[in-house]
């Protein structure tokens, strides 16, 4: 039996009245992928944001890796590529993971070069962000996020605008690292793209998340 990796209890967030995520119930297993498809709007990034310790939680708790995330600490072993990743485009990929590195001094340039390796780019690449395809930018963010060399990855829409080449090569790229023992969260407003890829999938929609495809309101589990 796989360790839980993240508990989440009767989670609420309010903002200005309006409930954003809405009682949600989760329990993340070590070493699996999960996906969670809604539409805009529906809770996605916000649940993800919960998860790395971003969200001023209304009520209920987050427990990720055996610590209870309260409002002012952040996981351990957790990195994140969340809508507005910081890369910079008149940089080369290694020259910006390596500023991110250096501001937060979290990898050598031995993580950096093997993390930009994982995911298919050419750390000697001369070429700056400017000139890489909307592919490999995503590839690139994920390497930022891959070489603190976290156990758990939280990816917001990682397969959006990509091209079905590109997606299967995060596809694959994300099944490597599920064998590295890797628990993976991503969402899609796009169920084709990432359901083939995850041992679970849930859909949320108005804050409320559930199994997909099924009606209950509570959380249960699609083994596939
Ligand atoms: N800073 C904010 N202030 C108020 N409401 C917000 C803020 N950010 C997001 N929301 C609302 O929270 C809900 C969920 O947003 P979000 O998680 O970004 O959706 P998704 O990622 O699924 O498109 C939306 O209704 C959105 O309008
Ligand atoms: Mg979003």
């Amino acid at each position: 039996m796989n360790k839980d990796v993240v508990i989440i209890k009767k989670l609420y967030k309010e903002i200005n009245k309006s409930i954003i995520l809405n009682d949600i119930n989760l329990n993340l297993k070590e070493g699996l992928i999960y996906g969670i498809i809604g539409g805009n709007g529906s809770g996605k990034s916000m649940l993800l944001k919960a998860i790395c310790g971003l969200l001023y939680l209304s009520s209920g708790s987050i427990e990720v890796f055996g610590t209870i995330l309260n409002n002012n600490n952040f996981p351990s072993n957790t990195s994140a590529v969340l809508d507005a990743p910081g890369l910079l485009p008149q940089y080369t990929v290694f020259k910006n993971l390596k500023i991110l590195a250096s501001i937060k001094d979290v990898a050598k340039d031995e993580d950096i070069k093997e993390a930009i390796s994982l995911v298919g780019l050419d750390y000697n690449d001369k070429r700056t962000l400017k000139k890489y395809s909307l592919g490999m930018k995503q590839k690139a963010n994920i390497a930022q996020a891959l070489m603190e060399k976290p156990k758990l990855l939280l990816l917001d829409e990682p397969m959006n605008g990509l091209d079905e080449d590109s997606i299967n090569n995060i596809r694959s790229l994300l099944l490597d690292l599920k064998n590295n023992n890797i628990t993976i969260v991503i969402t899609s407003h796009n169920s084709k793209d990432i359901e083939i890829l995850c041992d679970e999938v849930y859909s949320i929609k108005k804050g409320v998340l559930s199994s997909a495809g099924g009606t209950d309101s509570e959380v249960s589990v699609i083994a596939k």
